[in-house]
């Protein structure tokens, strides 16, 4: 059960003023009788609620792919910089929160959501899930970057990185590189370039297990997944 107010507002009715205004206009029904009341509770997953005519439509979870543009924190909130949840508009669902961390220059694939189970699942280190980046480094990578990558990494931690796949998109004092790790250290890309002698100067990530990014979304752009990703996604981990 929840408040009617709240159920507006996450239901994209607006922020809790402009839903009470709503109520107040009379422009609310819950089955099929028009309410004003904004503290009335409802039963969220079974009563059929209008407003203006359009038919509210509740989702337990928000999930959003975010092309995260750089610049901006993968955080929730801060008191000087920007976030990634600063970028979305209206009512902030309650609980939603950047699925794992991508450094404030990094772009790209960011899944937002307030399911904290499936988030839990992605960031399991047991779970393994395939992260996808593309990187533009200083120094020429070679094969024997390739056969590193494979073998794993000594970037400071206990153990070697799992094996990564590195594929060289072009070698040259500048080269440009796709990499596939399944684990998710703190900087992990940055410092495996360095533990072979190069520096990352731009990243992105295009996936995220099956999730890829949506190549419609501009930098700062963000789009809600459909039912197949989130599927796919939870039939994944
Ligand atoms: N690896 C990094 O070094 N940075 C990121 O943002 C993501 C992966």
């Amino acid at each position: 059960m929840m408040r009617l107010d709240r159920y507006l507002c996450e239901t994209g009715f607006g922020t809790r003023s402009q839903v009470k205004a709503l109520l107040k206009k009379g422009l609310v029904q819950v089955d099929g009788e028009i309410v004003k009341k904004p503290e009335l509770k409802i039963d969220e997953n079974r009563a059929q609620v209008f407003c203006g005519g359009a038919a509210a439509v509740y989702q337990k979870y928000v999930y959003l792919m975010m092309n995260k543009p750089p610049g901006v924190l993968s955080a929730t909130e801060d008191r000087r910089q920007k976030t990634v949840l600063d970028l979305v508009e209206g009512p902030v669902p309650d609980g939603l929160f950047p699925v794992g961390r991508l450094d404030k220059d990094t772009e790209g694939l960011l899944l937002l959501t307030n399911d904290g189970e499936l988030a839990h699942r992605l960031l399991s280190p047991k779970k393994h899930v395939d992260k996808i980046y593309e990187a533009k480094v200083e120094g020429r990578v070679t094969e024997e970057h390739v056969r590193r990558f494979e073998e794993g990494l000594d970037i400071g931690e206990k153990k070697l990185t799992l094996p990564a796949a590195l594929e060289i998109l072009s070698s040259g004092e500048e080269s440009r590189v796709r990499v596939t790790i399944r684990e998710g250290k703190f900087h992990q890309i940055k410092r495996m370039f360095e533990a072979v002698g190069c520096r990352v100067l731009w990243l992105k990530r295009l996936s995220m297990g099956s999730l890829r990014l949506d190549g419609s979304l501009e930098p700062g752009e963000y789009r809600t997944l459909k039912p197949e990703e989130i599927e796919r996604l939870k039939e994944q981990t």
